[in-house]
């Protein structure tokens, strides 16, 4: 019988994962939820042929100290923490989550909307600070959804989830992306393509859903925000280099829009200091894919992909084709 593959894990996933992963080859994974330094995942991977990464970066570096490595399964939709270019390089297979994390990543980016566009973190800290002491008429006001448009920039799938909300509440539904839908989805969506320009100027929600690559990092930057709307929101559950944070705090504090809930930032967990002391922000730690159901799920998908590659079949989420000749 064939020795069974060496795989590494960079995180503590759910037993099932791990037991799966087990049961089909020689499993060592790194038992802190938190991230693995570079040097330690590099001597880790020396002699592995499948790696499952979590929130981990995997340079050139780690891979030319991986000569067995056939296959790394990222577990997340977006995947600009691995070279992507050195993988395919050195033929090794790239997988992504994409297919089961969309709707709870939308979620969290409506959840987003609406916490800033209603103040809900403001009015919770207004209730335990013991500043309410009676009602008053013009306490906390917000602004609308309905009927408000909500700009999509980036109609992948979670974009086009996101639609779905924004139809839910009656919004109209404007979109730029780099390919236009079919019209049955524009249709389905009542999403109409428009033009950059267009939909900075025309979203009181600007909501940022495209992938981080070298063409999309500050796609959103300090003039941008001069066309926006002074009663605009930003949304960003993508990446954070997908917008200039220094450049979104200075718009926040000097209104020239009118808040932003972010859940990804530049430098995670850094977060810009003038965006904490701004009360027109919300933020959460990048947790859009949050959920029980679907972080298991994710983990599940990540394996299935790499246990399908390292046994010769072609993963359901390949992101790198090429590598064999597709
Ligand atoms: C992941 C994400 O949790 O899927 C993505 O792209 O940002 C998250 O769902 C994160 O990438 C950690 O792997």
């Amino acid at each position: 019988m064939a020795a069974k593959p060496k795989i590494f894990v960079t995180r503590p996933l759910p037993a099932p994962v791990l037991e799966l992963l087990a049961a089909r080859g020689e499993l060592r994974f790194h038992a802190e939820d938190s991230p693995i330094a570079t040097e330690r995942l590099a001597e880790a991977c020396r002699e592995v042929e499948g790696l499952v990464v979590c929130g981990t970066r995997v340079p050139e570096a780690v891979l030319i100290q991986a000569p067995s490595l056939r296959v790394v399964a990222n577990v997340g939709v977006g995947y600009d923490n691995v070279d992507l270019a050195a993988c395919t390089s050195r033929g090794i297979l790239v997988t992504n989550t994409a297919g089961v994390l969309e709707e709870t990543t939308a979620d969290l980016a409506f959840a987003l909307l609406l916490a800033v566009a209603r103040r809900i973190v403001e009015g919770d800290h207004y209730v335990r600070e013991g500043c309410w002491k009676r009602w008053e008429w013009g306490l906390l006001w917000g602004a609308d959804l309905y009927r408000k448009t909500l700009g999509i920039y980036g109609f992948g799938h979670i974009g086009q989830a996101l639609a779905r909300r924004g139809c839910g509440f009656s919004m109209r539904i404007l979109y730029h992306s780099r390919h236009r839908a079919s019209e049955a989805v524009e249709r389905q969506l009542r999403a109409k393509y428009v033009d950059r320009d267009t939909l900075l100027r025309e979203s009181d929600y600007l909501s940022l859903h495209v992938p981080f690559t070298p063409e999309t990092r500050h796609l959103i930057k300090a003039e941008d925000f001069r066309r926006m709307r002074p009663t605009a929101f930003l949304i960003n559950t993508a990446r954070g280099p997908v917008l200039d944070e220094e450049a979104l705090a200075a718009a926040l504090r000097d209104r020239a829009i009118a808040g932003a809930g972010l859940d990804v930032f530049e430098a995670e967990p850094r977060v810009h200091p003038d965006l904490l002391g701004l009360p027109n922000v919300v933020l959460t730690p990048h947790v859009g894919s949050a959920t029980g159901e679907t972080r298991l799920q994710m983990a599940m998908l990540a394996a299935e992909n790499l246990l399908a590659a390292l046994e010769g079949k072609r993963p359901p989420n390949l992101v790198n084709p090429e590598v064999l000749g597709q």
